[in-house]
């Protein structure tokens, strides 16, 4: 089970990061991957544009390989179970705890006109999320921890009280496959950055991933054989890797070493295996998100497969609390 929230545009970190791990468990795991549009609310209060944004994550993420039909694809507003296993949740969830964690503190700073109390119990929200499929595996990143943590303390915090009802959610990837995506300008990696040029989206144009990749940072080159990489150089070996054929990659390791390397060479070729690989991506999440239809039948149908696992699991939920007079 994992979340996505429905802000902003997916990049290349996103992809080999989370949804390429997402497409790969589909075919191990029964799945169930939610737009988390509630959560959203906690900090985007003006719904005007959440429609659109959740159409888009849900086009690009079915773009990216996704398969609706295998996985429970589905809105968290969409399950109402979701709210009858929070509010039982929270009860269980102390305000001192909810207080120290690192992501509530860093919104109250950002936004101090704003906290409210679903900004506070956002974990325990997160938590209903998971623990309503009785999921075991929650594919996150390094962010996401804490309050997986969390959702494990609440989780058996519940079971001690009332019985044993649910898995420890544990956090999961592909061990070795955690790939790093490096930025464009030669600092960390991609991510919704104040420098948009810096990081590739799955909706640039084909002209505008050129660019992009053309404006990548570099050097002057090696003047001896066989040098170590400096980063920033690395970071555009670390990029074509991700996308280029191994007989690329090697050319250009094999000019680095003879400090025979042109690196507007190497960038435009660079910038062509990502518009080959970002180009067939972004037109297919185009063509998704033109077909409301289409979109429609998803949701109903990825609701459906979600509400069923919730249903279940609530019934044990309000038996093991006492909730059962007849
Ligand atoms: N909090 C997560 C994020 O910011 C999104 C999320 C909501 C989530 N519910 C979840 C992630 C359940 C994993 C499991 O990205």
């Amino acid at each position: 089970m994992s979340g996505i929230r429905p802000t902003g545009f997916l990049h290349l970190g996103n992809y080999f990061g989370a949804v390429r791990n997402y497409v790969r468990m589909q075919e191990e795991f029964e799945c169930y991957f939610m737009v988390a549009d509630l959560h959203s609310l906690t900090t985007h209060p003006d719904t005007k544009e959440l429609k659109t944004n959740v159409h888009r994550v849900l086009s690009e993420n079915i773009a990216c390989g996704l398969d609706p039909d295998r996985v429970a694809l589905f809105c968290q507003s969409h399950v109402y179970e979701t709210a009858e296993l929070y509010l039982y949740l929270n009860m269980l969830a102390y305000k001192g705890e909810l207080e120290k964690t690192v992501t509530f503190k860093d919104k109250v700073r950002q936004h101090p006109e704003n906290v409210n109390a679903g900004l506070l119990t956002y974990p325990v929200l997160q938590t209903a999320d998971i623990i309503l499929h009785r999921a075991s595996y929650v594919p996150v990143g390094k962010d996401q921890e804490q309050h997986l943590e969390m959702a494990r303390t609440f989780a058996n915090r519940f079971n001690h009280r009332y019985g044993d009802v649910f898995p420890e959610p544990q956090a999961f990837n592909y061990g070795d496959e955690l790939v790093k995506v490096p930025s464009l300008d030669g600092a960390g990696k991609m991510s919704k950055s104040e420098n948009q040029y810096a990081t590739l989206y799955l909706s640039d144009n084909d002209k505008l991933i050129m660019d992009k990749v053309k404006k990548a940072k570099t050097d002057s080159g090696p003047t001896e054989p066989n040098s170590p990489k400096p980063e920033i150089i690395q970071n555009v070996f670390s990029l074509m890797k991700l996308v280029s054929g191994q007989d690329v990659i090697d050319k250009f390791e094999t000019d680095y070493n003879n400090c025979t390397i042109r690196y507007g060479d190497m960038k435009k070729q660079l910038g062509e295996d990502m518009v080959k690989f970002i180009g067939p991506i972004r037109e297919k999440a185009e063509s998704i998100r033109n077909n409301p239809a289409y979109l429609k039948e998803v949701m109903e149908k990825g609701a459906e497969k979600a509400r069923k696992s919730a249903a279940a699991t609530m019934e044990l939920v309000r038996e093991a609390i006492g909730l059962n007079y007849f």
